[in-house]
């Protein structure tokens, strides 16, 4: 089956399962056998174990996410119109290496049904992440604008927001983590966060790929926003060290890579981060999360939460217990 059929087809399924009466009880996403509670950023988690952005774009699994056991999600990307995305095929996987490539390019269906899905769900156990970003058809110029427009439409559904300026596969996105742009970006974002009754926790999603000076001119950028965290990374431009033949891997093309072969990767970004900028900034671990240990090993470079997305195609949904688990093995020791 194509790749993007088959996460249709699993999609499909968890949601006509889950919708039949007391399977979510038997499975025990909302047991105590997931509870490992997590207060930062002002927010309370039953677990640190979130489901990554774009698995779940336009909202429609909901509240299931919390009958499988995720303490939190985070929905998008969203721009504010609806888009298509690129043409298919545009999902690809990488067997041998537990890996995938995508260049889906924020195929999403806007922000105002976005804000009609959350504002239909009970939230019960569930933090709700909103990741925000900027239409493929808008300029550089424009994007601030774009980000403002997400925030406005969508304050009231987030428990936190997402800037997303890393993913590879919108031309020109991820010049946007050049400090100036983005500095016009973050701020755009506080603007319309502060100006509401309650302000939320926002935080910036980033690359893998940036150099030493490019992290910390993003996190000095995101402290002097205001922002409360990172979350480090998004999917790698960079094929290194793939099983899979040289050959399909260039005939797949351009797209962002994820999974196993970005999880030393992405701890090296995170634990860089965490060296810089200490207690200032909370940190979102994500990238090659595929078991508790490399849950744990995130944590202890300086993660205060986990999310999964190519482990959990992998690894199936029986991953979150086993995150849960480790994490709170590793705290009793
Ligand atoms: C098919 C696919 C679509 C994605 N879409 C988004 C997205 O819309 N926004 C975003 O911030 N990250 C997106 N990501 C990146 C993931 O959220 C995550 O940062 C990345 O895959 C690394 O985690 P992993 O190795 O566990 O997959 C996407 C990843 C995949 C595989």
């Amino acid at each position: 089956m194509d790749a993007e059929e088959a996460h249709h087809f699993t999609f499909n399924s968890l949601k006509a399962l889950f919708s039949v009466p007391g399977l979510a009880r038997v499975w025990g996403g909302r047991s105590a056998a997931f509870a490992a509670p997590v207060e930062c950023m002002g927010l309370r988690f039953r677990n640190p174990v979130g489901l990554a952005a774009g698995f779940d774009k336009d909202a429609e699994l909901g509240d299931i996410w919390a009958d499988l056991g995720f303490g939190f999600v985070e929905f998008g990307t969203v721009t504010p119109r609806p888009q298509p995305g690129n043409p298919k095929p545009r999902l690809f996987r990488l067997i041998e290496d537990e890996a995938i490539i995508n260049r889906m390019g924020f195929n999403n269906q806007g922000a105002e049904a976005l804000a009609r899905k959350i504002d239909r769900m009970h939230r019960r156990d569930l933090i709700v992440g909103v990741n925000i970003g900027k239409n493929k058809d808008t300029s550089l110029e424009q994007a601030p604008a774009d980000y403002r427009v997400c925030m406005e439409m969508l304050h009231d559904q987030g428990d936190y927001f997402v800037v997303n300026v890393s993913s590879p596969n919108t031309p020109g996105l991820r010049q946007l983590q050049d400090k100036d742009k983005l500095t016009e970006i973050l701020d755009a974002v506080q603007g319309v966060n502060q100006s509401r009754p309650t302000s939320k926790p926002l935080l910036l999603k980033i690359a893998p790929d940036l150099t030493h000076t490019q992290l910390e001119e993003a996190a000095d950028a995101a402290i002097a926003a205001q922002f409360n965290g990172i979350i480090a990374t998004n999917t790698t431009i960079t094929r290194i060290g793939l099983l899979t033949a040289a050959e399909r891997v260039s005939a797949i093309g351009a797209g962002g890579l994820s999974g196993a072969p970005l999880t030393q990767m992405a701890e090296s970004v995170l634990a860089h981060l965490k060296g810089y900028v200490g207690d200032k900034l909370t940190l979102i671990g994500v990238g090659g999360i595929d078991s508790g240990e490399t849950a744990v090993a995130r944590k202890h470079a300086g993660a205060a939460l986990v999310q999964l997305y190519s482990g959990y195609v992998y690894q199936g949904p029986g991953l979150v217990r086993e995150v849960v688990k480790a994490w709170k093995k590793d705290f009793v020791q």
